[in-house]
């Protein structure tokens, strides 16, 4: 469980994800997740899923307590959909992720969720981490969830400003891996994906 966040909601279960962004600023997006859940010290869920689907052209990786970030990520995509429905077009990621700000922020904190949002629209990859405090942030590699630090060591010191999607694909693996490996609450296998 990332620091500081509540236990929160009525599930028992607390997904504790490590989740790995990297942004190739031309080319695609990469993002990817364990299946690791755990409650306490059980493995509640060895196959679950934490890259959520928002639209088309936006995915949203989730650490925190596994209901909040379910119900998060399918409120917000819901909303997006209606949206699409409305205007005909994919949702620009920046209205995204202003949409997903506000409905934590509503909550002041009381939501366990730790999310990285990614996406692709006419200006190009957008890569966001937003959390229950509604701390925002805009960057080109995000990782979260308990076993992040072992994969920011691998994916920080692999990085590369001219990347491919396949190199960054790799370096993402190889940082999940790794987390799973030393960290007691990360583990399952491994999935990725690009934009
Ligand atoms: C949210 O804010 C509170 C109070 O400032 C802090 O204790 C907590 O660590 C923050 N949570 C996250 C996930 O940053
Ligand atoms: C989507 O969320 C925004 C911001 O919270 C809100 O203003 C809007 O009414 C919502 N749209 C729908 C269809 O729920």
């Amino acid at each position: 469980l990332p620091d500081g966040l509540p236990p929160g909601g009525l599930s028992e279960t607390i997904s504790t994800y490590r989740t790995i962004i990297k942004t190739c600023l031309e080319n695609g997006v990469v993002l990817g997740a364990d299946t690791r859940a755990t409650s306490g010290e059980v493995v509640a869920d060895k196959m679950c899923a934490k890259i959520h689907y928002i639209s088309p052209n936006i995915y949203c990786c989730g650490a925190g307590t596994a209901a909040d970030t379910e119900k998060t990520t399918d409120l917000l995509s819901s909303n997006l959909t209606i949206f699409s429905m409305n205007s005909g077009r994919n949702p620009r990621v920046v209205m995204a992720v202003n949409i997903l700000q506000d409905m934590l922020f509503r909550y002041r904190g009381q939501i366990g969720a730790s999310l990285i949002l990614v996406g692709w629209d006419n200006k190009g990859p957008g890569l966001y981490y937003v959390d229950d405090n509604a701390t925002r942030l805009s960057g080109r590699m995000f990782s979260t969830g308990c076993g992040s630090s072992y994969a920011y060591g691998v994916i920080d010191s692999g990085s590369r400003e001219d990347m491919t999607v396949e190199e960054a694909y790799e370096l993402g693996r190889r940082g999940i891996t790794h987390a799973t490996h030393r960290d007691a609450y990360s583990g399952g296998v491994v999935k990725l994906m690009t934009i």
